[in-house]
């Protein structure tokens, strides 16, 4: 029997990335990618339907050439700023407590933190259970099958704007996919970089992408916060524009070959010919220039990173540090200015522990396809786990919603 293949979409301001796999042998083997560059998103949302689709389309259709596969349906990232989240509770008592909780008990624990005020404009995209407990005892990471006649939840509630997830929602299917779940994508990130000891001890994904900074905070092994910052790779790009008076291109260009974020970690005296406006049409630039404006908004965006954890916990608490990633991430020595403005240990995550054509695929601007990836993988083994004799064509509705919970509520 042929293995099962899965396919995960990260739709990127700046791209949109496409994956497709199989699992063998319980290791991960890439099959084929198909990278676009976007059209008709800002900041992480969809503004042109048509050239969004075009651009998944497109994306989609070089995975499925690459993999020699047809992909018919996908694990979706959404981001973007109108993603907000908060922490909710939810209490449901156990009707008969000479019996142990239940799956039903858990899923209707998770409803009751689901009824949270949201304005008829946004919807709920994710109840992450963080702990249970159970007459009191808290902490419990798996209820079902313990004894009690009181079950709590501890949630973390992810809401978005109703009109960002069903644009977002028609142009996957006017692209001609079913999308299996939408995930929040720095919770798909930090599931392709982040380590179990790091979540427990406390870790900060940020994930910089073109449009956006993406954050995740994990406490105790759980996920306590979350936000999308409206600030990504293309402001950093602006700025050179603006200070180098350069257009566009060049700008790109001379962050992504002559860029730091650490001004003394480039030579004073180096000097770089980049295109320019102007009668010339090219110009001599300091490179330590280039460094001093990039540095200047790396900065910004750190404390921007520091207050959303602050708000989220307290930062002290963060042992594991911050892991950065998207594309971003790539400026060099982003992560020592990390450390200097965070006060904390930083690293680059890069996606790891895959196999077949992935070579590309270990650069940290994929870190969300790669996650997504790995949500659609646990998905299905979990759906096996609860049904194994089911035929895998059937695995769809009910059990998938099942799965979906169980995703979240088991340990990686
Ligand atoms: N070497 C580099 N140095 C600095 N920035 C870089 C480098 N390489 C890529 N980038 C930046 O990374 C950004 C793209 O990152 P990424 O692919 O993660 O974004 P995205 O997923 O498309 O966008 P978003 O997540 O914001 O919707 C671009 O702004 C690009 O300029
Ligand atoms: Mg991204």
């Amino acid at each position: 029997m042929a293995n099962p293949t899965f396919a995960a979409i990260d739709i990127g301001t700046t791209k949109v990335a496409t994956i497709v796999a199989e699992v063998a042998a319980g290791e991960i083997r890439i099959l084929g990618t198909g990278v676009t560059p976007s059209a008709g998103l800002t900041k992480g949302m969809v503004d042109n339907i048509h050239a969004a689709t075009e651009t998944i389309a497109s994306s989609v259709e070089r995975a499925a050439m690459a993999s020699g596969t047809t992909i018919m349906s996908a694990q979706v990232g959404i981001g973007g700023p109108h993603i907000s989240s908060m922490n909710s509770r939810g209490i449901v008592a156990i009707a008969d407590p000479r019996h142990p909780i239940t799956q039903g008990d858990v899923q209707r624990a998770l409803e009751s933190a689901r009824i949270v005020n949201v304005p008829n404009n946004r919807e709920v995209i994710h109840v992450v259970p963080r702990y249970f407990v159970v007459d009191g005892q808290a902490d419990v990471i798996d209820p079902v099958g313990m004894f009690g006649s009181r079950l709590d939840v501890e949630t973390h509630v992810v809401t978005a704007s109703s009109s960002a997830v069903h644009n977002l929602l028609q142009c996957i299917r006017n692209a001609g996919v079913d999308h299996d779940s939408l995930i929040l994508q720095p919770l798909a990130s930090a599931e392709a970089v982040i380590d179990r000891e790091e979540m427990d001890q406390g870790v900060v994904l940020v994930d910089i992408g073109g449009g956006t900074t993406d954050i995740a905070v994990y406490l105790q092994g759980a996920v306590v916060h979350t936000a999308v910052l409206p600030v990504g790779g293309q402001h950093f790009t602006r700025d050179l524009v603006i200070a180098l008076r350069v257009p566009q291109m060049a700008a790109e260009l001379a962050k992504r070959q002559y860029g730091n974020a650490i001004p003394s970690f480039v030579d004073e005296h180096e000097e770089v010919e980049i295109d320019a406006f102007g009668s010339a049409g090219k110009k001599t630039v300091q490179r330590r220039y280039i460094a001093e404006v990039l540095q200047a908004r790396t900065e910004e965006l750190f404390e921007m990173v520091a207050a959303e954890v602050r708000r989220g916990i307290q930062q002290d608490v963060l042992s594991a540090g911050v892991v950065l990633t998207g594309g971003g991430s790539s400026l060099p020595g982003i992560e020592y200015l990390a450390e200097e403005v965070l006060s904390l240990p930083a690293r680059i995550g890069r996606p790891h522990h895959l196999s077949g054509l992935s070579d590309m695929l270990h650069d940290p601007a994929y870190a969300t396809a790669v996650g997504l990836l790995r949500g659609a993988v646990r998905e299905r083994e979990i759906m096996l786990r609860s049904s194994p004799l089911l035929p895998s064509a059937s695995l769809g509705g009910l059990m998938r919603k099942v799965a979906q919970l169980m995703r979240v509520i088991l340990p990686q």
